[in-house]
């Protein structure tokens, strides 16, 4: 797999975690045809979830609701950019994508159907600040409220995340992310959620992935605003870290009974081998990708990433910054999609190594060059089976990382934010969508997060990806994730057998129904 196509396949788990010696599932149940990383079927029969869990599933403002420029709404800026030729694949764009702006009552009526209990979904900063600050754009607000009182209606809690990667185009004009002004317009737009939609609301992450728009948008420049510098990269983080610190202030300030938590981007990091080099560079790459926004909130103060000490000057750090920072998270969110086997790049011939090396930044033409700051290497292993967007399918993945957050930061309240693969099923004759692969899937990670509860994770909640198929970032619409099926020529969607099947899980608590 050449570099580019590791990169893209990579945003979806975007991080890593170091598991070496403590808690690393070395034995896998490997019954299920001898397929690596696969679980057993008796551990699945066995696996019960506890009453009142609460199953939900996700989604994201620009990737679902289309409607880019209607009521009033502000230019993103992923709207700029799948509107500029050569980003997005097939030159697709989410101008309409599910138009769930207008089939909003349709997909919670799914979500009802599937009795969930929870839905997870973002809210877009230009619908509801046209520019990023001052102006509130009525119709937005309008458009949030009715969504939140259908979801309510329907019986299902609302999960706001504020920010999934859709910022106003004027904030990046003015510098975007490394622009330090952004974590108080941020802290501006959280706080006016909360003063709206908070009296039903109470469950908020500020921001979706965190690492994976910074890194991606200012870092190797495959997001907006496409722009590759390391330094920029370090400096969008930290507003980030500080923009979360002020937002959690702002929400708790407008809503009594909001609380904060997150929807980070984590993966497992597995050292290559068992040498000091290997493990050190697989904490790196932990607290790199990981927890380099958790950590901060939890201890005012950023992992130990780099191999020095961090580069608080190119990160804009500013005496006081790390009270700023430090927020008691109320509960922990992340995503686990796929897993990372992590070297040290210090050492070693990397011309002999494939796969990608994590903080690499990306010129003009393609020419790569590495910071020298964290020195990891990162490959994704391909012995379990692939999705079919090239992920591999590393159920034991899931335990690890839940059992390792649960151990460094003090038995937090854990919600599943996002869990998903790429299949591109569609309905056949009969009307039916028989994506068996996607059951498997998501049967075998649920059982190896059952595994984590029984063994002492206060788990709360898991939310598959993705509650409709949607626009999936630069892969445009070649990708599905959703548990329902959408034909995008004419809005009809089709819940797909993993969907009925996740319905049936969600009231019964147990994954062979
Ligand atoms: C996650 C993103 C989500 C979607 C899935 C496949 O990383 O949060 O928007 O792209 O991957």
């Amino acid at each position: 797999m050449d570099r580019r196509t590791f990169v893209k396949n990579s945003f979806v788990a975007a991080s890593g975690a170091l598991l070496a010696n403590r808690g690393f599932t070395t034995k896998s149940p490997l019954s299920q045809k001898n397929v690596p990383g696969a679980v057993a079927p008796s551990e699945i029969d066995s696996a019960r979830f506890p009453d009142g869990f609460l199953w939900g599933l996700a989604s994201a403002s620009y990737q679902i609701e289309g409607a880019w420029n209607t009521d009033g709404k502000g230019e993103s800026n992923w709207d700029r950019f799948s509107h500029t030729v050569g980003k997005i694949k097939g030159g697709a764009t989410g101008d309409v994508s599910c138009d769930h702006y207008h089939h909003y009552k349709e997909d919670i009526a799914i979500l009802k159907r599937l009795n969930q209990k929870s839905y997870r979904f973002s809210t877009s900063w230009a619908r509801i600040q046209p520019t990023g600050t001052g102006l509130i754009n009525q119709k937005g607000i309008d458009f949030y409220s009715r969504l939140i009182d259908a979801v309510l209606e329907a019986g299902i809690r609302p999960f706001c995340t504020i920010y999934h990667w859709d910022l106003p185009q004027a904030l990046e004009d003015r510098g975007g992310w490394p622009n330090r002004d952004l974590a108080g317009y941020f802290a501006d737009f959280a706080g006016i959620l909360a003063k709206h939609f908070g009296d039903r609301i109470t469950t908020w992450a500020p921001f979706n992935m965190p690492w994976t728009f910074t890194y991606y948008g200012y870092g190797i420049g495959m997001f907006p605003p496409g722009k590759a510098n390391f330094d920029h990269f370090l400096k969008a983080a930290h507003t980030v870290n500080l923009a979360q610190g002020e937002a959690f202030r702002a929400i708790k300030a407008a809503s009594a009974k909001a609380t904060v938590g997150s929807a980070y981007g984590m993966a497992p990091a597995y050292p290559k081998t068992d040498s000091e080099a290997d493990r050190a560079a697989a904490a790196r790459y932990h607290a790199m990708n990981n927890v380099y926004f958790l950590n901060t909130a939890m201890h005012g103060q950023y992992p130990k990433a780099f191999v020095g000490e961090p580069p608080y000057e190119s990160m804009g750090f500013k005496p006081g910054d790390e009270k700023i920072m430090k927020v008691p998270l109320d509960w922990l969110g992340f995503h686990y999609y796929t897993r990372r086997i992590i070297s040290d790049a210090q050492s070693g011939s990397l011309s002999s190594m494939t796969g990608h090396f994590g903080t690499e930044t990306e010129g003009e033409g393609g020419s790569a060059s590495r910071d020298p700051l964290t020195q990891i290497h990162v490959e994704m292993p391909a012995e379990g089976p692939l999705t079919e967007a090239g992920l591999e399918i590393w159920p034991p993945g899931m335990y690890d990382l839940v059992m390792q957050i649960s151990r460094e930061f003090n038995d937090p309240i854990i919600e599943i934010s996002e869990n998903g693969c790429c299949y591109l099923d569609a309905p056949d004759e009969t009307g039916h969508v028989p994506d068996t692969r996607r059951i498997v899937f998501h049967r075998q990670h649920l059982a190896e997060l059952a595994r984590a509860i029984a063994d002492g994770a206060k788990v709360r909640a898991y939310h598959a990806w993705t509650l409709v198929d949607n626009f999936e970032w630069t892969d445009g619409y070649t990708q599905r994730y959703g548990l329902t099926h959408v034909d995008f020529r004419n809005q009809k969607r089709t819940i797909k057998d993993s969907g009925l099947w996740y319905g049936r899980v969600s009231v019964s608590n147990r994954l062979n129904v």
